[in-house]
């Protein structure tokens, strides 16, 4: 048998290297996704950057951990070969849970198509609502494994809304709409798992820093900090609660809220138990009640009663150390002089609040570091705002309570899993590494 000729042998091995690197491409599964999250300074709100459509534009948002979709401004700037509206009735508009099909009478263009689905677009800090087109462009996105951000994916189609300028009002200087990662299908957690075919599992860590990011991840664990911490393990789990009735600014009757509500069952600070109306930390028939996270509210935010119990027993265990309280700075309620508070590795050494989950043994701890604000080179104050005495929801776990704390957002299992103040593990939250290792 005559042996190949060494010209064919070259051709073959050419192809399967071809075809190799070709699949290799296409079939690059990653693990998990990671986007860097900022602080800005002067609206304390969280930033990430999305790199989206064709070319590629880095467009700043607001996270919005319990927000419905990534949406953007459409009217200004936006251009892109790649964007295509959603036609009415599609599965993409079904997957949005589209309300309608709109008509636009000026020159086509993204966020003004006919036979396109809208979505209500909803701006959770400035507490107002629009509709506006459902649409797809590109997004790419950085994968990793876990450690630093390694090869760029792309999705073709990622859906999001397009809003009206009108719509970024009261935004972050700069940004350019909001990154939702709330419970809808259509939320960027969702996206990327089903894109990816990874656990509808997310996970945020915020820096407490206005220099330093924090970071993002979708998909499972590891989630590495240096020096080699991995913050997926050693996680407090509790249960994920849905509130069935719409905390958005407009929704359509009958619909659930898309943020994370969990259950504080009880409240301690050092080690007492505060009184409080228990009624309260139950979502009722209406949807009031109950304590959710958000990373909109820079702090957390209590209806009246929960907020003076609470103020009041910190007051009195902060007194017992011998802090000093003095009068109260905007917007808190409750400040101390920096005389005699320590300093520990988990921030000023205060008495600590427990919120109490399912049960004694299952606590989210909140020491100095996420409880008091420096206000002043001699004042500190108590992290906690007074939320009036109807809220809609009882307690809501703003971003200052959450820094330096990694979250995991375990959908598919309705579990929240956190690690408590990272600082205790000698790490922080800007500590993920994000020198790119592709
Ligand atoms: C959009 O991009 C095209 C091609 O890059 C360019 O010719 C056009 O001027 C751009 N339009 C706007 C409004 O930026
Ligand atoms: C939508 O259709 C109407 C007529 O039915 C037309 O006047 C309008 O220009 C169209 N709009 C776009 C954006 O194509
Ligand atoms: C999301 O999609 C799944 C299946 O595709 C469906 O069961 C679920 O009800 C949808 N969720 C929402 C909030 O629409
Ligand atoms: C995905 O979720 C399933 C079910 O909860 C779990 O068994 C599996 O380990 C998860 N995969 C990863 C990569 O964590
Ligand atoms: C909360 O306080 C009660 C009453 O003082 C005490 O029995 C309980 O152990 C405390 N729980 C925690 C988690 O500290
Ligand atoms: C508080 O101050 C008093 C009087 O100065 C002192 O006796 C007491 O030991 C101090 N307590 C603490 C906890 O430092
Ligand atoms: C961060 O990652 C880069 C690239 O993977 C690596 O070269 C570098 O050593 C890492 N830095 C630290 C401090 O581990």
């Amino acid at each position: 048998m005559a042996a190949p000729s060494l010209p064919f042998l070259l051709a073959s091995s050419l192809l399967v290297l071809l075809l190799a690197t070709l699949s290799n491409a296409k079939h690059f599964h990653p693990r998990a996704l990671v986007l860097p999250v900022s602080k800005d300074a002067s609206t304390l709100q969280y930033l990430t950057r999305i790199n989206q459509r064709t070319p590629l534009v880095s467009i700043s948002t607001v996270v919005d951990l319990g927000g419905q979709s990534l949406w953007v401004d459409c009217d200004q700037g936006y251009n892109s070969s790649t964007y295509r509206p959603a036609r009415c009735h599609s599965s993409q508009c079904s997957l949005a849970k589209s309300t309608g099909c709109s008509q636009c009478y000026s020159a086509p263009k993204p966020g003004c198509h006919n036979n396109t689905c809208g979505v209500i677009i909803d701006n959770t800090i400035a507490h107002t609502a629009t509709t506006g087109d459902l649409g797809s462009d590109k997004v790419s996105i950085q994968s990793t494994d876990g450690s630093t951000p390694g090869q760029v994916v792309t999705v073709s189609h990622f859906l999001f809304a397009c809003a009206p300028t009108s719509l970024l009002e009261g935004l972050a200087s700069g940004s350019k709409g909001m990154a939702g990662l709330g419970r809808t299908n259509i939320s960027l957690p969702s996206q990327f798992a089903s894109d990816f075919h990874f656990n509808k599992t997310f996970a945020i860590c915020l820096s407490s820093s206005t220099s330093s990011n924090g970071v993002l991840f979708f998909g499972s664990g590891p989630y590495k900090f240096l020096q080699n911490t991995d913050a997926s393990t050693n996680l407090i789990y509790t249960k994920l609660y849905i509130n069935p009735v719409s905390t958005a600014s407009a929704y359509t009757s009958g619909d659930a809220s898309t943020e994370y509500f969990i259950k504080v069952n009880s409240i301690n600070v050092s080690n007492e138990a505060v009184p409080i109306k228990k009624s309260l930390l139950s979502i009722n028939r209406n949807g009031y009640g109950g304590t959710k996270i958000s990373t909109v509210n820079p702090y957390t935010v209590m209806e009246t009663s929960i907020y003076k119990a609470v103020t009041e027993a910190f007051v009195k265990a902060s007194e017992a150390r011998n802090i000093t309280r003095v009068g109260a700075v905007s917007p808190f309620g409750v400040c101390f002089s920096t005389q005699n508070v320590g300093s520990t590795r988990v921030g000023p050494a205060v008495p600590w609040i427990d919120l109490i989950l399912e049960s004694q043994s299952v606590f989210w701890r909140i020491f100095g570091a996420n409880s008091m604000v420096q206000v002043s080179n001699d004042v500190l104050c108590l992290g906690f705002l007074d939320g009036g005495s109807k809220p809609r929801t009882s307690i809501v776990i703003g971003g200052y309570q959450l820094e330096d704390n990694l979250l995991q957002f375990d959908l598919a299992n309705s579990r929240l899993g956190f690690s408590s103040s990272l600082l205790f593990r000698q790490t922080t939250c800007a500590n993920f590494n994000f020198t790119s290792s592709a």
